[in-house]
């Protein structure tokens, strides 16, 4: 069973010796393995059952050690120097000696690269000096984790050495992924960090990106189903149905309803801290449906309803349509 500690030298240790660390971010729980080693780096597809196909993310301390991973562009150094560290991962082209793992990028020519600014993911890199692969520490395809608790719960807690404690994350929902297409940023996945103050630093909008499959490199996850809970997920609901829970948002919510309110006051911030918790709460008490009100698309709206529609999507084996 994986030891749950603060302890950051402990979880380097770990890493070190080829083995899978748990451990916070602002934004989600990550599931880390030594970048560099490719049997450390499978062993993370194996533990999530996550598609080969789809690559992983590379943690560093700070943009000095991201920038001999990658090759950066004036936008990537704009974004870098604005938001790291922080809430924001940069597609950009591998470094010719970078030493992350081919295995972790699916053989892509390109590294996802990030700089998270929780203490304790801080103290982890610095103590192990070199990258950290983590995508979210769930299985594939699941509520991602906001706790220690959640992993400590899941499948996962027995596939990793160590857990490091870091309380709840407080953004709550994953990294904005920018990449760059001949140059030119596209939004890649909404996050943590609000699309509109990544073109206000950057002076020009975030192109879209091109629907894909899930794990295509292009798209990552867009339209499939991701985040899942147990429970159905009915979107942009004003009110439960009968034997639903509600997760509503926002002060005019319906009174007397069962459910959790994302931010009674509406503010995007909170609800996006809440959002993978209280989702989880309400699959827990084993209803069949949870209806959800609807959020506004704007600021870390995007992120929300990008999420929420993903959890509601249909999932691998049931009927389309
Ligand atoms: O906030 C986060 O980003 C969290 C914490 C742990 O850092 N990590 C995370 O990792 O969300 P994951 O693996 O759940 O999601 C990473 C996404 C995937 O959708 C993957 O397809 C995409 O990043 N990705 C990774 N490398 C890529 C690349 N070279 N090109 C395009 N997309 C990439
Ligand atoms: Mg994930």
């Amino acid at each position: 069973m994986a030891e749950i500690t603060t302890d950051a030298s402990s979880a380097a240790e770990a890493l070190r010796a080829g083995r899978l660390v748990a451990f916070p971010t602002e934004t989600v729980y990550g599931l880390g393995a030594d970048a560099a080693s490719d049997s450390a780096v499978a062993a993370i597809f194996e533990a999530k059952g996550r598609p080969r196909i789809n690559p992983l993310i590379a943690h560093v301390a700070d943009a000095d050690a991201a920038m001999r991973l990658g090759r950066f562009n004036d936008a990537a150094m704009r974004l870098a120097e604005a938001f790291w560290p922080g809430p924001l991962t940069l597609v950009v082209p591998r470094a010719e000696d970078c030493p992350v793992s081919l295995l972790a990028t699916a053989g892509l020519d390109t590294l996802a690269i990030r700089v998270p600014a929780h203490p304790l993911a801080q103290a982890l890199l610095t103590a192990f000096g070199g990258p950290v692969v983590a995508p979210s520490a769930n299985v594939s395809g699941r509520l991602s984790p906001t706790e220690a608790e959640h992993v400590a719960e899941s499948p996962l807690a027995e596939k990793v050495a160590v857990i490091l404690d870091g309380d709840e994350c407080p953004v709550g929902v994953e990294s904005t992924i920018i990449g760059f297409d001949a140059g030119s940023p596209v939004l890649l996945r909404p996050g943590g960090i609000p699309r509109e103050e990544v073109e206000k630093v950057l002076g020009q909008s975030l192109r879209a990106a091109k629907a894909g499959a899930e794990g295509t490199p292009s798209a990552p996850g867009q339209l499939s189903s991701h985040y899942a809970p147990r429970a159905r997920l009915r979107l942009n609901a004003a009110a439960p149905r009968k034997s639903e829970m509600y997760l509503a948002f926002g002060p005019d919510a319906p009174k007397g309803v069962p459910g959790l309110n994302l931010s009674p006051t509406g503010d995007l911030r909170e609800a996006a801290a809440n959002l993978f918790a209280y989702l989880r709460i309400l699959d827990e008490t084993g209803v069949d449906s949870i209806a959800v009100a609807p959020v506004p698309e704007h600021g870390l709206g995007e992120a929300i309803n990008d999420r929420l529609r993903r959890a509601a999507a249909p999932r691998p084996g049931e009927e389309q349509g």
